[in-house]
Parts: structure tokens; sequence; C-alpha cells
């Protein structure tokens, strides 16, 4: 689908893999210029030679979403490099599925990439967004955002929080021209999921725990970030959209 981006700028945090790079993909094919960002720097030159190879422009720079300095030096260098900042994708997550549960260290990192790291994103983003005119930003929360789980505290807390902030943002952007979304993805197949994947059995519990039997792929919640940022979504802000097979109406 394109959404008619030509002259847009989007940014998409983790996007040397995943969802991240199935959004930035998408990006690109609405037309817009894409700067895709990860810690994974192989990742993210196979993103952003995808875009390329495709017709696409973008740019690479790697940036720890946790980092105040590495998150400035990423919207500079966006503005920078293609003069504006129009979309972003605050996409960057990390899940705490194989370690201990109430660790501090634990808690710490995840909380300080999914739920400080959209902070600092959109705190850099913002004003960049606000001197262009406008501009639309989707977080990425998840089902565990809007529903409990029994493990994994940092990853619930942190999905929820992202939540919060997003309405927080969207409520005091209201006017400003800048929308504000969440997307809750339910099972997807990326490399986050894959470790537990591997096991068929383990599989089959991940695909039956989703009404529509299957687990999701990752175009599937690029398309809605695509959608929320474009022109159709003009009234749609602080909203977060569950793409998840019918998981959280069970
Ligand atoms: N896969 C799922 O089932 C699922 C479900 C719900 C929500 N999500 C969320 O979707 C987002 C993307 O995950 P994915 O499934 O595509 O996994 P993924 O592991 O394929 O992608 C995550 C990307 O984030 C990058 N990253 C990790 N730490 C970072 C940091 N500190 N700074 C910048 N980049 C960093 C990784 O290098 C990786 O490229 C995450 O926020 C995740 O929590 C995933």
């Amino acid at each position: 689908m394109n959404y008619a981006m030509a002259g847009k700028v989007a940014l998409v945090t983790g996007a040397g893999s995943g969802i991240g790079r199935a959004t930035a993909l998408a990006f690109a094919k609405s037309e817009a210029r894409v700067v895709v960002s990860d810690v994974n720097e192989t990742g993210g030159a196979e993103t952003v030679a995808l875009i390329e190879a495709g017709g696409g422009t973008a740019l690479f720079q790697r940036c720890d979403v946790s980092k105040a300095d590495d998150v400035k030096a990423l919207v500079a260098r966006t503005v920078e490099a293609y003069g504006r900042l129009d979309y972003a994708h605050n996409n960057a997550g990390v899940n705490s599925m194989t370690r201990s549960e109430w660790d501090d260290e634990v808690w710490a990192w995840a909380i300080g990439i999914n739920l400080t790291g959209v902070m600092l994103c959109m705190r850099e983003q913002i004003p960049a967004m606000l001197a262009g005119g406008g501009g639309a930003i989707v977080n990425t929360s998840s089902i565990n955002g809007l529903t409990g789980n029994p493990s994994q505290p940092a990853y619930v807390a942190s999905k929820h929080g992202v939540i919060g902030l997003t309405r927080m943002a969207a409520l005091k952007h209201a006017r400003d021209n800048i929308r504000v979304n969440a997307v809750c993805p339910g099972v997807i197949e990326t490399a986050m999921t894959a470790a537990v994947a591997a096991r068929p059995e383990i599989k089959a519990i991940m695909e039956n725990m989703t009404p529509m039997g299957r687990m999701g792929r990752p175009e599937e919640i690029a398309n809605a970030v695509v959608w929320l940022c474009s022109d159709q979504a003009s009234f749609v802000t602080g909203h977060p959209m569950v793409i998840d097979g019918g998981a959280v109406a069970g």
C-alpha cells in the first residue's frame, strides 16, 4: 500500500530486525525517506540495503534508545540529513522471557529500553516535528500492555507504561498537529519469539493462544503503523491499537 508520503521523513528504532524492519520497508514503499536505527549495525545496514534495492532512500544511525545522548544524536542526524522529521515508530524493545524474573538488573535493563527509551525518543522527536508543522508517532506496546502475564514483571510494566506515555503525549499535543498512538502486537514471528518458537510444542501453545490459530507476521504490524502515521488516520490519537489475531478479545 502506498500512503503517499513522498517528501516526508520517517524514523524507526529497532529497525534492524522484525517489526521495525517491516515498518521501515513499509514507510519506504509509501515513498518516505527512512532513518533506520538500531544497536545492531549489521541488521540496520541490511534494512537500508533492502530499502535501496526497492528504489527507496534510507540511512542508518546506530542508537541505543536507553541512552539520552544517542537519541539526541539520532534526531539531530535525521534533521541534518533530510531536513525534517514527520513520522516516528518507537519500536526498539527487549523481552526478559529467558531471564530471572525479579532481578534488579533485568528490571533496569528492560524498563530502560522499553519505557525510558520511548520517553527519550518522544522528548527529542516532538520538538523536531513541531518545527516542521506537525507529525505522527507510533509507540510499540504489546498485548502485555493491556493485559497481565504471570511472568516478566519488567516487560509487562514497561508495555503498560508505553500506553500511558502515548496517551499523555497525545493529549499534550492534540492541538499541535501531532498525533501519538501505540500498537499492541500479539505473538509475532520475529527474532524475539524465535527461541521459544523453535520448540514445536511451545510454538503450538503460542499458536493456540491466538484465536486465529497462528502467529502474526511483522508486516501485519507495519501496515497498521504506517496507516496510523498517514493522513488516513487524521482523527486517531491516543489509541492503543490491538493487532493480535483475537487474543485480547478472548
Ligand atoms: N514479537 C512479538 O511477539 C512481539 C509482541 C508484542 C510486542 N513486541 C514488541 O515489538 C518490538 C519489536 O520487537 P520484534 O518482535 O520485532 O523483535 P526483534 O528482536 O526482531 O527486534 C527488536 C530490535 O530492537 C533492537 N534493540 C534492542 N535493544 C535496543 C536498544 N537498546 N536500542 C535500540 N535498539 C535496540 C534489537 O537489536 C532488534 O533489532 C519490541 O518493542 C517488542 O517488545 C513484539
